[in-house]
C-alpha cells in the first residue's frame, strides 16, 4: 500500500515537473551568461531611447524614430489603408482579429487615452475599460521598453491628424473570445518588467538587445510559440511560420540559420533587405525591413547584428546549405520535361523580371541565387509571393511584383512554384494545389 503510495505521488511530482517545464519560458535575453541589474543601476551607456544623434531632437521626433523601430505601423494599418488607423485583419485556425485604430481621434481611436492608459496596454496588455489584450498585439516584447520610450511613442501618434475609422468586430470563436482568459495567459507569459542590461556584455550589446526584444519583436515572428502560444525562447529564433509566412531560422547556425553570414552581410541585409547572394526579404520581412529597419541609424543597425551573432545556433534539418552557383542561362530539355507546365508558365510569366539564371536582368531586388526563399523545400514562401505579388517601398523606391493567385489555378500556381525551387533552389519542393490553397489563405490582410 505505501509503495503504491509513493509511486503515485512520484509519478504526480514527475507529471507536475513535465508541465511545469512545458509552461515554463526562458526570457528573450537568457541565453546570454552573467547578471542583469535594473536600468537604474546599469554604469555604462544607456542602451534604451533613441541614438544619440536624436538625443536632443524633440518628443516627437524621438517618438517618430522608436515607432518605426517598434513597427507599429505595419500591424494598425489596412492592406492599402491610412497609416495606424487598423483594420488589419488577422486570420486565425479560429477566426478573425481586427488591429484598432490608433490615430488620436476620440471616438474610434485612442485620442481619449491618458498616459496611464496607454503604459497599462503596452505593458500589461490591458484596454482602459480594464479588459484584457490578445498578445497577438506583442506587448510580451513592449512590456520591455521603459516608460519614457512608450510615452515618447505616444506622443508621436498623438501628433498624427486623427482617422475616424471604426475598427470591425472580431469574429473569434470561444473560448477565444473570452477576454479574461488573458489575465492567466498574462501571468505565465507577460513579465511585466522593463529591460534589464547584462552587465558581462557590451553596452552596443545590450543596444542590440533592446532593439531586438523590446522595440524589433524579432522573436514574435522567428520563434516558434508553445502550445499556449507564447513565443518559446528555449528555441529562440529557430524559425516559425507567421501570417502563412515562414520566418526562417535566424540564429547563428551555419547551415539553416544565418551562421555563415558575414557581420556586413547581416548589416546590409537589414537595412536594404537584399544582398547580393543572400536573396531578398518579401512579405512580412520586406514590410519590417521597409517600414523599421531601414530607418534605423548604422549605428543601430550594427547593435543589432552584435546582438544576433551571440545567439545560440539551433539546426533545423529541413533547411538545406542554398545553392550559391547561378542556373543555366537555358533550361535543359531534360529539365523542360520534369515539369513543362511549370516551365512554360515561368517563360511566360516570370522569366522577364526573375531571368534563367537567377540573377535578375532588371531589377537585383528580383535576384533569387542563394536566398534562402527558394532554398526552403516548402516553398511556401515562394507560394506566397506568387499568390499574393510584393509590394516593397525598398531604400530604391516601390519595387513591385504582381499577384498570380486570380490568373492561375491552384495547379498552375504549385507547378511553377516547384518549378522555381527545382531550379533555384538546393532541393526541389513537391507542393500541391491543396496546399497552394491552404497557404493562400493564411496571409494579413
Ligand atoms: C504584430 C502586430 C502588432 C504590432 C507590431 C503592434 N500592434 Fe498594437 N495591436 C495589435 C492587435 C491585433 C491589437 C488588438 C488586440 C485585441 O483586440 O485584444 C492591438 C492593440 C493595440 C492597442 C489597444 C487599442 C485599443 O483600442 O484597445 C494599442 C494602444 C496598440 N495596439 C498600440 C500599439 C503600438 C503603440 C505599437 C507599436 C509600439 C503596436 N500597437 C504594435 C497588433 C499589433
Ligand atoms: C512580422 C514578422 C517578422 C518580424 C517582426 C521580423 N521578421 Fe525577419 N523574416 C520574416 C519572414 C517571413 C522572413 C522570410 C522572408 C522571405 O522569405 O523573403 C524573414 C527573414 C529574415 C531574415 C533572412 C533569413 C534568411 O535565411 O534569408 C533575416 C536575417 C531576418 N528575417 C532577421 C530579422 C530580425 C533581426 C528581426 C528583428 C529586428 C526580424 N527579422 C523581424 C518575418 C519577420
Ligand atoms: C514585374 C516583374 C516581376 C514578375 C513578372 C514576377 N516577379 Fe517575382 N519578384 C519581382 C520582384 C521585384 C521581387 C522582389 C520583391 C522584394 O524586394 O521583396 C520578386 C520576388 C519574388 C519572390 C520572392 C523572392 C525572395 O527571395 O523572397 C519569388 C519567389 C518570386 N518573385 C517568384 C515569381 C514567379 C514564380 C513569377 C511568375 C509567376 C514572378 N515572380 C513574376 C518581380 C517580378
Amino acid at each position: 500500500m505505501t509503495r503504491l503510495y509513493w509511486a503515485l505521488i512520484a509519478t504526480a511530482a514527475v507529471a507536475a515537473v513535465v508541465a511545469a517545464w512545458i509552461i515554463y519560458v526562458p526570457g528573450p535575453t537568457a541565453f546570454a551568461s552573467g547578471s542583469t541589474v535594473a536600468l537604474n543601476d546599469y554604469k555604462d551607456a544607456n542602451p534604451t531611447g533613441v541614438p544619440a544623434s536624436l538625443a536632443s531632437a524633440d518628443l516627437v521626433k524621438r517618438g517618430e524614430y522608436l515607432t518605426r523601430a517598434a513597427d507599429c505601423e505595419a500591424c494598425h494599418t489596412a492592406k492599402g489603408g491610412i497609416p495606424y488607423a487598423g483594420g488589419l485583419a488577422f486570420k486565425l485556425p479560429f477566426g478573425t482579429m481586427y488591429s484598432p485604430n490608433i490615430t488620436p481621434d476620440k471616438e474610434t481611436g485612442i485620442g481619449n487615452w491618458t498616459d496611464a492608459d496607454f503604459l497599462n496596454a503596452i505593458h500589461k496588455g490591458i484596454a482602459p475599460d480594464g479588459s484584457r489584450l490578445y498578445p497577438a498585439f506583442p506587448y510580451p516584447s513592449y512590456t520591455l521598453l521603459t516608460d519614457d520610450d512608450a510615452l515618447a511613442i505616444k506622443a508621436y501618434l498623438f501628433s498624427l491628424a486623427p482617422v475616424r475609422r471604426v475598427t470591425p468586430k472580431n469574429s473569434l470563436m470561444f473560448p477565444f473570445n473570452q477576454r479574461w482568459l488573458m489575465a492567466f495567459w498574462s501571468l505565465f507569459y507577460n513579465s511585466n518588467e522593463r529591460y534589464q542590461p547584462h552587465t558581462d556584455q557590451s553596452a552596443e550589446w545590450n543596444r542590440g538587445a533592446y532593439l531586438a526584444e523590446a522595440l524589433g519583436h524579432c522573436g514574435e515572428c522567428h520563434t516558434p510559440r508553445n502550445l499556449m502560444q507564447a513565443v518559446n525562447n528555449k528555441r529562440k529564433f529557430a524559425g516559425a511560420v507567421t501570417a502563412g509566412w515562414r520566418a526562417y531560422n535566424i540564429t547563428q547556425d551555419k547551415t539553416s540559420g544565418i551562421g555563415s553570414w558575414d557581420v556586413e552581410m547581416t548589416e546590409k541585409f537589414l537595412a536594404h533587405g537584399h544582398v547580393e547572394g543572400l536573396g531578398t526579404a518579401s512579405g512580412p520581412m520586406g514590410e519590417a525591413v521597409d517600414m523599421s529597419l531601414r530607418h534605423m541609424t548604422p549605428e543601430d543597425i550594427k547593435a543589432l547584428v552584435v546582438y544576433l551573432k551571440t545567439v545560440p545556433p539551433i539546426p533545423d534539418t529541413s533547411l538545406p546549405v542554398p545553392k550559391t552557383l547561378l542556373a543555366s542561362t537555358f533550361p535543359s530539355d531534360h529539365e523542360v520535361n520534369e515539369n513543362a507546365r511549370g516551365a512554360m508558365i515561368f517563360a511566360g510569366a516570370c522569366e522577364a523580371c526573375h531571368g534563367w539564371s537567377g540573377k535578375s536582368p532588371v531589377l537585383k531586388y528580383a535576384d533569387f541565387v542563394g536566398g534562402r526563399t527558394v532554398n526552403d523545400p516548402t516553398a511556401r514562401n515562394v507560394a506566397q509571393a506568387v499568390i499574393w505579388g510584393v509590394t516593397r517601398h525598398s531604400p530604391d523606391g516601390v519595387v513591385t511584383m504582381p499577384g498570380f493567385g486570380k490568373a492561375y489555378s491552384d495547379e498552375e500556381i504549385a507547378a511553377v512554384v516547384n518549378y522555381v525551387t527545382a531550379r533555384f533552389g538546393a532541393e526541389k519542393s513537391n507542393i500541391t494545389a491543396e496546399e497552394v490553397r491552404k497557404i493562400g489563405k493564411q496571409a494579413s490582410q
